[in-house]
């Protein structure tokens, strides 16, 4: 078929304490070495979405397609397995990363986890995301945001993947960190032909980034194709109030505005 990494196809996730799907109907794909952005406002489903991915919130209906094979039902020793080549990294690592562990562990995790060699893997991902060797040995709290993020991110690339999911990868760092951190990932994506998918609330940063947008509003992608054209064009009219008050710098529009 297609050199698609992820195939998402009509996929919808259902919180037991809400009425209505917090991601509903969402169709996607992401090629290798390209940036598929996700935009929207807080609360409308950018998280989930990451997180049914990632199988960490069951999928109620449609089907999710990694590297060609479904991975939407399987068991949990199948799909960690399946999925070893798709990895994610959160917001905050304050809280993502286990506080109780050290740098060399938390990088080597995954590939333990899945039952991986790791000889020597916590060095070379240190050097690849620019973290001195000598942090190897510290506790998450003991470093800089800066540098737990880029924690984050070896722990990501240290089983190779093929596709990161980054949700809000940048946004509790200061400017002049966030944008080593962008750097990093994009020299990372053109070494490693990454497929990323891409989430942040930050206009300018997906402006940066994205090969592709897709713009979320109420659980529902309502507008997607080439980030030129989404964000310098929008046809839909949420997406052209995202955009008008990106550009004067306020906060995403209210919804009620738009209803
Ligand atoms: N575990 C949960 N149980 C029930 N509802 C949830 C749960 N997690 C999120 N929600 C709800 O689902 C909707 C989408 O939340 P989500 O975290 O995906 O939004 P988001 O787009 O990532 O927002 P933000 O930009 O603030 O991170 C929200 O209304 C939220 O309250
Ligand atoms: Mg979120």
């Amino acid at each position: 078929m297609t050199a698609q990494l992820l195939a998402l196809d009509k996929v919808s996730v259902r919180y037991a304490s809400r009425r209505s799907p917090a991601v509903g109907d969402v169709t996607l794909s992401i090629e290798p070495g390209r940036t598929l952005g996700i935009v929207g406002e807080s609360g409308c489903g950018k998280s989930t979405l990451a997180k049914a991915v990632m199988g960490l919130v069951p999928v109620s209906m449609g089907s999710l397609h990694f590297l060609g094979r479904d991975i939407t039902r399987m068991t949990p020793r199948q799909r960690l397995q399946a999925q070893i080549g798709m990895q994610i990294v959160f917001q905050d690592p304050q809280s993502s990363l286990d506080p109780r562990m050290r740098t060399r562990d938390l990088i080597t995790e995954p590939l333990v986890i899945a039952g991986r060699p790791s000889a020597g893997v916590a060095e070379s991902m240190a050097d690849q995301v620019g973290l001195p060797r000598d942090a190897l040995g510290s506790l998450p709290h003991e470093l800089s945001g800066g540098q737990r993020q880029r924690i984050a991110i070896a722990r990501a690339l240290a089983a190779s993947p093929q596709l990161l999911v980054l949700d809000e990868p940048t946004s509790a760092l200061d400017l002049s960190v966030q944008a080593q951190i962008l750097n990093l990932l994009m020299d990372l994506q053109r070494e490693h032909r990454l497929g990323y998918l891409f989430i942040s609330h930050d206009m300018a940063v997906i402006r940066h980034v994205a090969d592709d947008v897709a713009v979320m509003f109420r659980g529902q992608i309502v507008e997607q194709g080439a980030a030129a054209e989404v964000l310098e064009a929008p046809r839909h009219i949420y997406s052209q109030e995202l955009m008008r008050s990106a550009l004067s710098g306020q906060a995403t529009p209210a919804v009620e505005s738009l209803t």
